[in-house]
């Protein structure tokens, strides 16, 4: 049986042999936390780029879309606090010379304890009839003072985030005897501030007026418009505008696959309400993408809300939905309630007004800003590590198959001709012709069937095609389902009626 990591390893180099993923300018040895979409992986990402749309844009009459350029003037990013605070603290470790987070050491830390709670309450809920999971972690002396310990951490670590006290993040890392996983050692230097925004100039001048930014989050670029979409939309308040793209940050420690990447794309909402209503959306929004992120038929038991211990610069309340990657419950989208913070800031930086008139009031007033932000890698992610399955048939065969949501899938359905001869690859020819206008297809002659049916579940394609030599007599083909296997026989005539039924995205997004 492979172990966590194993299977996390399997994951990377079948999205690779597979043409998922590659490593960014591999020939040169790749760059760190850099990756390529390759002919399929490309084709996953569109897929969950429009549902993502089709569920914020297309389906809610309330929220529009635009496209802001990556680059934005500079003081774009002075207003929005991320030149003064959009940083990591880092700390590194003398004796192996490697750098870390100093947050993530200490919440990793955290998590081993909430893992030591999850065990307990998950021993005895196999032990005892009628398990009361409230009255067990109010009552277990083991839980309670694993929780108090989580508890004392937590809360010495928010007061000195929030009291900017590096020294006192430094103390808590010695405190709990956290080593350096590389060379086991608690030999730490002074923790620092670093920021993440990448810097380039404009033109050919060199001198401090022309740096400009690689935007690090899209959020920016909708704020900046907020007024333009609202005016010549003639929005009303409560509005929505979404934005995909992508976002660069220059990440210490960028580890984990497409996790946590230096260049990479989001998702982003800004939903704006009236002062004073924000935790009603708030609230709204939550509710609302986890229903989204359960529609996707990856499972519930992956998801948790995770409330953030510490708010970012502009938030009044967050949280994350977090995600079971193959290395653990991980955040894969943020819900923030920027309050006015960025519209005020930006208001106050360009000297421009930034207000919503409210026509049924008679006043004016800069909006609050609900958001919600997902990385589309990270989505990427979760998907490809749930679809990806080692499996043992019946007759003690294996087979790697990717089980992706079929509405999602990169190849929806392959044609495939029995054999190369006897005028089977014509028509197989003509039915390809006919689907490849309505979904992504692909023809495909080479090989025996049964390595070609191995080849399309590898890729996670839903539905093969094969015709043989019965199709010529009663133009009937095989349909093969990927996850049962399950062959059925059926005209080809019905083929485009049975693919529009399974793949029809109405109905998952009718119940949204
Ligand atoms: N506008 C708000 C914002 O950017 P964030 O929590 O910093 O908030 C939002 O980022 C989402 O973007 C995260 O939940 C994550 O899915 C994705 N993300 C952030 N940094 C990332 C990185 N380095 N690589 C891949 N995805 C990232």
């Amino acid at each position: 049986m492979a172990t966590t990591d194993d299977l996390f390893k399997n994951i990377i180099s079948h999205a690779k042999e597979y043409g998922f993923i590659f490593p960014s300018s591999e020939i040169y040895d790749g760059l760190s936390a850099v990756y390529d979409y390759g002919q399929y992986g490309v084709e996953l990402k569109k897929n969950l780029r429009d549902y993502w749309w089709k569920a914020m844009v297309q389906t809610n009459p309330d929220i529009v879309g635009i496209d802001a350029a990556i680059f934005m003037h500079p003081t774009t990013w002075k207003a929005s606090g991320h030149v003064d605070a959009f940083n990591d603290p880092l700390i590194d470790n003398k004796d192996s010379k490697k750098r870390y987070r100093a947050d993530v050491l200490i919440e990793e830390h955290v998590a081993k304890i909430e893992d030591k709670i999850r065990k307990e309450v998950e021993k005895a809920a196999k032990r005892f009839e009628n398990f009361d999971e409230a009255m067990f972690l109010s009552t277990n002396a083991r839980v309670l003072e694993y929780r108090q310990q989580a508890d004392k951490i937590n809360a010495r670590f928010k007061e000195a985030l929030e009291g900017g006290n590096l020294t006192e993040v430094r103390q808590i890392i010695i405190d709990l005897e956290i080593v350096c996983p590389v060379s086991g050692s608690r030999n730490w230097t002074e923790v620092r501030q670093f920021n993440l925004m990448f810097s380039t100039q404009l033109g050919s001048v060199t001198d401090d007026a022309a740096t400009i930014y690689l935007r690090p989050e899209t959020a920016q670029g909708i704020f900046v418009n907020f007024l333009n979409v609202q005016k010549t939309g003639r929005m009303k308040i409560p509005f929505g505008i979404a934005q995909t793209g992508k976002a660069f940050r220059n990440e210490i420690v960028a580890r984990q696959f497409i996790f946590r990447m230096r260049e990479f794309e989001q998702m982003e909402m800004q939903y704006f309400v009236k002062p004073g209503t924000e935790m009603e959306w708030y609230n709204h929004w939550k509710e609302k993408r986890f229903n989204w992120h359960l529609s996707l038929g990856l499972g519930a038991e992956r998801y948790r809300f995770h409330d953030h211990l510490k708010l970012a610069h502009y938030a009044n309340a967050a949280c994350d939905i977090e995600f079971r990657f193959p290395f653990g419950f991980k955040e894969l989208e943020g819900i923030h309630s920027r309050t006015d913070f960025d519209l005020s800031n930006h208001e106050k930086y360009s000297g421009k007004k930034l207000r919503y008139f409210d026509t049924e009031q008679n006043t004016s007033y800069i909006p609050y800003v609900v958001e919600t932000s997902i990385g589309l890698d990270r989505l990427f992610l979760a998907v490809l590590s749930t679809a990806y399955n080692e499996e043992t048939l019946n007759d003690g065969s294996q087979r790697t198959v990717l089980n992706i949501p079929p509405f999602l899938a990169p190849i929806k359905c392959a044609v495939l001709p029995l054999l190369k001869k006897d005028g089977l690859p014509e028509v197989a020819q003509n039915i390809f012709n006919t689907l490849r206008f309505s979904y992504q297809c692909h023809y495909d002659e080479k090989d025996a069937i049964g390595k070609r049916y191995r080849r399309n579940d590898a890729i996670g394609t839903p539905f093969c095609i094969t015709v043989d030599h019965q199709t010529l007599t009663d133009n009937t083909v095989t349909l093969r389902h990927r996850d049962s296997m399950e062959q059925q026989r059926i005209g080809i005539k019905e083929l485009k009626a049975i693919l529009d039924k399974e793949l029809a995205l109405e109905n998952i997004l009718a119940k949204l």
